[in-house]
Order: structure tokens, then sequence, then C-alpha cells
């Protein structure tokens, strides 16, 4: 038995059953499945298999070592966007050669370490990002592989908040001036041009918005091509779209045969950057209830997990299914689920029909993305534990936080 799948009316991540692990390490909690994660990755490497790829795991989806590690060794190279993770890439124990760096506001001091371990590739969002990498990499005495993220102005058709590649938004560099960068890149000596790069938002559900960019791309690759700039790959981003709630998944072959049909015979190498669609289906977040409230307008259900575990669905008014862990035959009624943070938007879901009692365990399914990266030590509450299952076991891959840790670095005067 390998996914998150319900069995006997019993909700279960790889084989084991989820309330068995919910009453071993508490609530609120995070169960990620080894298989799903594995099975997701694989998807984009076998979509991709006819032609020379590489999948890079966007790490901000959800950096765990454990995660990281378990797509390491299939072979996956990693996105990033800041120093940070790539010390857990690192940890994680895959090397520098497959990593990339993304992000609009580099550091010198995050430039020098990316450039110290050798990294794959920075991918530069203006010209003076490259300005000041081509510094760095002269005084380090190093030359700096190098991608330009181009804007290529498409609505990519999701939340306004996750919408990356629109002139408004402060991502990449235009086409217009990108022709120009790269003329300036190429001719400084520490600097490599490799590549070229978009992304254009996440939780995209259509390929359309993917095409339009990967049309305008590639006529930037042909016009640099005559410019006498070469390049041996073209990123075309994450942002796949995964399924919450009623939306259709992103169809990763339709995806991928849109790229592969859109690079045509150039020579070109096809990097992605999937976060969301390896890590989102992966992982469950476990709460218990404590109360049911009533008013007379509403039911309330008052779960242990709150806004600072999961605040996707307080900031985007994001919608993620809410479950309970084992069915049970009881009439349901309507409920906001709420937590215990002291703001109205502390809520994981509203207006939820459920069958529930103090006491019961309910999954926020899909939370496997953007979830536990995301979380906070708001109102002093210790972040969740998170738990890897593995070879048919629960693994600790994350402790929960004690409240003595939360404090440690605090001082009184
Ligand atoms: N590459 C770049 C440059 C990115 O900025 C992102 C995500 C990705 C790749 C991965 O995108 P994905 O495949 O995961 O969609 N917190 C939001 C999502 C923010 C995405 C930010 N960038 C959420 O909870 O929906």
């Amino acid at each position: 038995m390998s996914g998150i799948e319900r069995v006997n009316g019993e909700l279960l991540v790889d084989g084991l059953a989820l309330s068995d692990i919910a009453k071993t390490h508490g609530t609120p909690l995070y169960v990620y499945s080894r298989d799903l994660l594995e099975s997701n990755w694989k998807a984009f490497d076998r979509a991709f298999d006819a032609v020379p790829h590489r999948v890079c795991y966007a790490v901000k989806a959800n950096s765990n070592l454990a995660v990281l590690s378990v797509l390491a060794k299939l072979g996956s190279s990693f996105d990033i966007v800041s120093g940070g993770e790539l010390k857990r890439v690192l940890a994680a124990g895959a090397p520098a050669n497959r990593v990339v760096f993304s992000g609009v506001g580099k550091t010198t001091s995050e430039m020098v370490e990316a450039l110290n371990a050798n990294i794959l590739c920075f991918n530069i969002e203006s010209v003076a990002e490259a300005t000041r990498l081509a510094q760095v990499a002269k005084a380090q005495g190093k030359v700096a592989p190098v991608s330009f993220r181009i804007n290529p102005d498409v609505d990519a058709q999701t939340h306004p908040y996750i919408s990356t590649g629109l002139k408004e938004n402060k991502f990449g560099i235009s086409m217009e001036e990108a022709r120009e960068a790269y003329r300036q890149a190429q001719d400084h000596p520490n600097l490599s041009v490799c590549g070229i790069d978009c992304h254009i938002g996440s939780q995209l559900t259509s390929v359309e918005p993917y095409e339009a960019a990967f049309e305008r791309m590639l006529a930037m690759v042909d016009q640099l091509s005559e410019d006498g700039i070469t390049l041996s790959h073209i990123d075309f981003g994450g942002g796949q779209g995964i399924q919450y709630d009623d939306e259709t998944p992103l169809d990763i072959v339709e995806f991928a045969n849109a790229a592969i049909a859109a690079v045509g015979s150039r020579p070109l190498e096809i990097w992605m950057e999937p976060g969301r669609a390896i890590a989102g289906p992966a992982g469950v977040l476990v709460t218990r209830v404590e109360y049911l409230k009533e008013n007379s307008e509403k039911a309330f259900a008052v779960i242990d997990g709150a806004m600072n575990d999961l605040i996707r669905p307080a900031l985007y008014s994001a919608w993620q299914p809410i479950v309970p862990v084992i069915e049970q035959d009881r009439t349901a009624r309507v409920y906001d689920v709420v937590g215990p943070v002291c703001e109205s938007a502390d809520f994981l879901g509203k207006d939820r029909e459920l069958a529930i009692e103090a006491g019961d365990y309910l999954a926020v399914l899909a939370s496997g993305a953007y979830a536990f990266v995301m979380s906070s030590n708001y109102n002093t509450r210790g972040r969740a534990a998170e738990i890897l299952v593995s070879d048919a076991q629960a693994h600790v891959v994350r402790q929960r936080e004690s409240v003595e840790s939360l404090f440690a670095l605090e001082s009184t005067v």
C-alpha cells in the first residue's frame, strides 16, 4: 500500500494508519509519504525522458532535510532561493553542482557562498544583480555560470500573490532589456552565459500560459543566437498545479510535450523547477478537534492546528480538503474549522461538512508544500513535528519545537 489512501474508513500513509502516527507523535503533525514524493518527482523525469533534461526541485516548497535527501537519491537537482537553502541541500547530501540559485535579491555573501560551492547556475533577475555577481566572481577568482530570468509578460491566471510573470511583478527582466543584458554578460570574463529561465507563477492548472511563455522565451533564444550567444539550457520554471478542490491538476505529460515541441531541434537541455507538484500531494497536516461550539450564526470546530501551522487559507484564501482521519457513522453538520490563535483569519477551512466529535483527528490534505515551511511561532506556539513514512516506518524528521527553544535566543534586560 502506498500513497495517502482511505481503507475501511481509515486514512493510511504508505500503509500506516495516520491515527496511530498521530497518537504516538501528537498533533498538530505533518506526515509525508516517501512513495508519493518519489512518484511525483519521477512523473517529471519520465515525461521528459526523450530529451536531455533536469528536474530541479524547488526547495522552498518543503525544505525538510529528509525530503531533500529522498529526492537527492533519485538524482534530483535543486532550485534554491537563499544561502540557507544552499546549506540545507548540501546538508541533505546533494552535490552543489546540482544547484540552481534563483531569487530576486541575492546578497553578496550568498553569492560568495554559492560561487565557492561551485553551484550549477545563477538565475539572474536584473542587470544590477548581474553587475554585482560579476564583481563578486572577479574578487573570488571565479567564473559564474549565469542564466537570465525573463519576465515574458504572460498572465498565469492564478492567485495574484503567486503570479510572477507579468510586467507589474518584481520578477525577472523584460524581453527588451534581456538582449542587452546578455550581450554585456557575454563580454564579461567572470560570467559564463549558459541559459535562460522563467517562472510565471504557481498553481497553474492549464498549459496555455506556459505555451505563451515557451514561445516568447524561444524567440529570445533565437535572437540571442543571431547575436552569437549560444545557450546550453532553457529553464521553464515551476508552477505546475495540483488538486486541492475540484480543479484538474496540470497534466505533466501535456506540459512536457508542449515544452519539448517548443524547443524543437534546438540543442537545449530542458530544465524545470517544480515544487508544489512534487511535495504538495505527498503531505497531510493532522490536527485534533479540541472543542465544538456554536452561536446563533455558525458552528465551529476548534482544533489544535492554527494559522501559524498552515497559513495558506488565511493568506491566500486557499481551500484545502479537511477530512476525518477515521470516518465515523455520525450525523454531519457544517463547521468553520478554526484554530486557537487570536485572529479571525485563524481558520483552516470554512463551511465544511463534517461528522465529528471533540477528540477526533482531522487531516488537512495536500499539505506537503508551502505548509510547514511557512509556519511560524505566532502566539508562542512551537512548530509542529514532521514525520516521513518510509519503509513502513514513521520517522520523526523534525522534532516538535519546545516552548523553551522559542525564547532561547532572547534575554531580559
Ligand atoms: N521557481 C521559482 C523561481 C519560484 O519562485 C517558485 C515558487 C518555484 C520555482 C516553484 O513553484 P511551484 O512549482 O511550487 O509552484 N506560497 C505559495 C506559493 C509560492 C510560490 C513561490 N515561487 C502558496 O502557498 O501557494
